[in-house]
């Protein structure tokens, strides 16, 4: 029987997060962004000084535990960190430590323990293909790359006015990260085959909300 759950799949900035969100909100679904619990581990190996390498062993991420709230924040052992996983650092230490088996089988076992648990919508690169093949409802959202990059900037510029980040700089980086995040041997960013394509590019947000509802509502 296919599970109850709405995945959201795509290249960062195509808008998952925010839609992601409201369609949870909407359903009364639980929400889980899976991206933050890449961002949170690489955040936790970060501290420890880790490497993103094969030598990390299963005993290294033991002392990891994440939790969640209802407005979309993700706990390090019981640290809000939601803020402090969207640097560019950490977003290039995401997807380098994603890369890793035992990092993903780690993340992997929580999210379907979480999405089992109940009705929920999860959001990251391989729901729909890897974590729950068997989804009912699988959608692979998309923008152009300057889109993306633009969104991106403008987040981290709210987040961070000082930044000195540019625009160039983050369509560099994202362009690096959407390579290595489609090109990794272990559960690609890659669109199931069954799943709606959606090109949000000049697309409101809530013009892309509303055409996942109706796919839903079906
Ligand atoms: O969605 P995001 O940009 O916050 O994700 C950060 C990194 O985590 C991304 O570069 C790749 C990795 N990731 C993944 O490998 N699988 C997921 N389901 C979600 C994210």
């Amino acid at each position: 029987m296919k599970k109850n759950v709405v995945a959201i799949d795509g290249p960062s900035g195509a808008g998952k997060s925010t839609i992601a969100k409201i369609i949870a909100k909407k359903l009364g679904y639980f929400y889980l962004n899976t991206g933050a619990m890449y961002r949170a581990v690489a955040l936790y190996l970060h501290r420890k000084g880790e490497k993103p390498s094969d030598e990390i062993t299963e005993k290294d991420l033991k002392g990891i535990e994440l939790d969640f709230d209802d407005e979309g924040n993700i706990y390090l052992n019981g640290e809000n960190v939601s803020d402090k996983i969207i640097t560019p650092e950490i977003s290039k230490l995401a997807s380098d430590f994603s890369k890793l088996k035992v990092v993903r089988k780690f993340l992997t076992e929580q999210q379907r323990k979480i999405g089992l648990s109940r009705p929920s919508v999860l959001e990251g690169r391989d729901i729909g293909t890897v974590v729950f093949p068997d989804a009912k409802y699988k959608f692979f959202l998309d923008a152009s790359p300057e889109e993306r990059a633009r969104r991106r900037y403008l987040q981290l510029k709210e987040k961070n006015p000082e930044t000195k980040i540019t625009f160039e700089e983050v369509l560099k980086q994202q362009l690096e990260r959407d390579k290595q995040d489609s090109s990794r041997d272990l559960a690609p960013l890659k669109k199931a085959e069954d799943a709606i394509y959606i090109d949000t590019t000049g697309m409101e947000i809530e013009d892309v909300v509303e055409k996942i509802l109706e796919f839903i509502k079906e």
